[in-house]
């Protein structure tokens, strides 16, 4: 596994559907959508699972590719796929046509996109969501109504799909020195 001094930790609900994902992922790749650092796909890599790593920002793809040289077996290496892409462009729909085993989407949030991420996934694969709620403002950022759920929005947004998890409150950060308010869901497409 990469050093998460470089990229931070990943999401503790990714180990707990590990199995899961692996199962899922066995012929179609899991999709790490606005990846950032690439630390919740990255440790998806690390435990064999084929990861597109989709974001706008070059350097954050460049540095993913570094630290999978570095870090991981050739094998593994070969599980990376970058893809730069802006998924607020309205002009394209980058995500038709697509077909993934899971997406995982971790603190991004772009509401159009809703639709085109159920779509994406195929028939009885998993979506991974996590963000931030309206209570963020109080602790930090960020504060903008449209980067935060509302109340069950992610349950909305999902109606009729099988709910494996369901989360909604206010948790401490990863390094433990403050709080922060989030919404998760794991669901399965029926
Ligand atoms: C707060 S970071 C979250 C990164 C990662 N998911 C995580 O939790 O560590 C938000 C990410 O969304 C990406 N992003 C913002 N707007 C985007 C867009 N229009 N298209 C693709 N990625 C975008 C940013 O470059 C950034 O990496």
């Amino acid at each position: 596994m990469p050093n998460t001094d470089t990229i931070g930790l990943h999401s503790p609900l990714l180990t707990e559907y590990l199995t899961e994902l692996k199962i899922l992922s066995s012929e179609l790749p899991v999709l790490d959508l606005a990846c950032g650092s690439g630390r919740n796909g990255l440790y998806l890599i690390s435990n064999d699972i084929a990861v597109i790593f989709a974001d706008i920002n070059k350097i954050s793809l460049e540095k993913i590719s570094e630290v999978s040289v570095n870090s991981l077996s050739v094998e593994k290496t070969q599980l990376v796929e970058l893809w730069q892409v802006d998924f607020e462009d309205e002009s394209t729909s980058p995500l038709s046509d697509k077909c993934f085993a899971a997406v995982i989407v971790y603190r991004y949030l772009h509401r159009p996109l809703f639709e085109n991420i159920k779509a994406s996934i195929k028939s009885g694969g998993l979506v991974v969501y996590e963000t931030f709620t309206t209570e963020q403002p109080q602790f930090g950022r960020p504060k903008k109504t449209n980067f935060l759920l509302k109340h069950n929005e992610l349950l909305q947004q999902f109606f009729g799909w099988q709910v494996l998890h369901y989360f909604e409150g206010v948790v401490s950060t990863a390094d433990g020195q403050g709080s922060q308010a989030i919404a998760q869901i794991v669901a399965r497409k029926p």
